[in-house]
């Protein structure tokens, strides 16, 4: 079947197009118009302007998703509908059930993190049940156990500020634009981290973070200067941020006797942290699934896929299915 996947939820608009059949499935087209020019002079995300510009993409991306099909090919739909800001969520979600209603098309409705937390799938491999996933992304920060399909347990999740918030705002700080995530990758890779001696926010007993206390750490060195450049204090950081994030995996998989993780969300596409990921995942004889770097910021064919399971289910959405900004897995 032909399942038309939408994500609106932040401030990419995304469509995507899956084939499934049983078990398998085919990525046809995983369209994403970004909005980053829009925000970067900002530091930030506008809402306002993110919802502005899906409206205006919402269609040209749909369209493009579907390569020349007619929209009677199209067997189901999936749309994102939170967590996520409201009026983003409002255009995919407006959009999509105009479309399903005129067609008479059925519309499943997925959470964000469920498509997170399945973007492994994505890329044809097959983890084992039950898996880890860690979710690590502008808005999330989490650990889960992913059961089954539709089968998830929270294990941790941030307290604060979520791992690409933090990486964001120290990029706000540094005066290096939005997003900040892949500026602050590879501007590490030239600095020193031994010069920008950061704090490791371990929490220890938890499987939960936080990363608003360095995110301060790192203001004040940059307030004091001290001849530490900004390579340096990305390389501190980048080291603090994977340090936690590796450990607490590790830690996760011992106590829980699972040796299969996936890191999935914007953050997974971190060149060092999927490095040290893999060498940890080496050492300790466990396997790594990390999605490619498409699979990992926020796209509409992770949507597609957790509505194709969704389906399977029967778990159909109705025509009154409202966006909620703030949406429990
Ligand atoms: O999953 P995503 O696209 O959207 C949300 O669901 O939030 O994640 C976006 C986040 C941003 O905070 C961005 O700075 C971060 O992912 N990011 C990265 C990298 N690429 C994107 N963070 C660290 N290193 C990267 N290479
Ligand atoms: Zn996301």
């Amino acid at each position: 079947m032909l399942i038309l996947g939408i994500d609106t939820s932040c401030d990419d608009t995304s469509a995507s197009l899956l084939k499934a059949d049983g078990e398998r499935l085919e990525v046809i087209t995983n369209i994403v118009s970004s909005q980053s020019e829009i925000h970067t002079k900002y530091g930030g995300i506008v809402p306002e302007l993110a919802s502005r510009s899906h409206m205006e993409m919402i269609w040209p991306v749909v369209e493009e998703a579907l390569q020349g099909r007619s929209l009677d090919e199209i067997d189901a739909a999936a749309v994102c509908m939170g967590p996520g800001l409201i009026g983003s969520l409002l255009v995919g979600c407006s959009f999509i059930k105009a479309m399903c209603y005129a067609r008479d098309i059925p519309l499943m409705a997925v959470n964000h993190l469920e498509g997170h937390l399945l973007s492994a799938f994505l890329d044809g491999a097959r983890p084992e049940f039950p898996f880890l996933t860690l979710v690590v992304s502008g808005g999330h920060t989490s650990l889960y156990k992913v059961n089954d399909y539709c089968d998830y347990e929270e294990l941790g999740r941030t307290r604060d500020d979520a791992a690409g918030e933090a990486y964001d705002k120290v990029a706000k700080l540094l005066g290096l634009g939005y997003p900040g995530g892949p500026v602050i990758d590879r501007l590490a890779k030239k600095g020193d981290q031994k010069k920008a001696s950061l704090p490791r926010p371990y929490l220890p007993g938890s499987f939960d973070f936080s990363f608003s206390g360095l995110k301060t750490a790192v203001r004040l060195m940059h307030e004091k200067g001290n001849g530490i450049s900004n390579e340096d204090i990305a390389a501190g950081f980048q080291a603090s941020v994977v340090d936690v994030l590796v450990r607490k995996v590790k830690l996760a998989m011992k106590e829980h006797g699972i040796p299969r993780v996936s890191v999935t969300g914007g953050v997974a596409a971190n060149s060092e942290l999927r490095s040290r990921m893999q060498t940890m995942c080496d050492n300790n004889k466990a396997e790594l699934y990390l999605p490619p770097l498409e699979y990992c910021t926020d796209n509409a064919a992770m949507i597609a896929l957790a509505g194709y399971r969704r389906f399977l289910k029967d778990e159909l959405a109705s025509m009154d299915l409202n966006p909620k900004a703030h949406l429990p897995l």
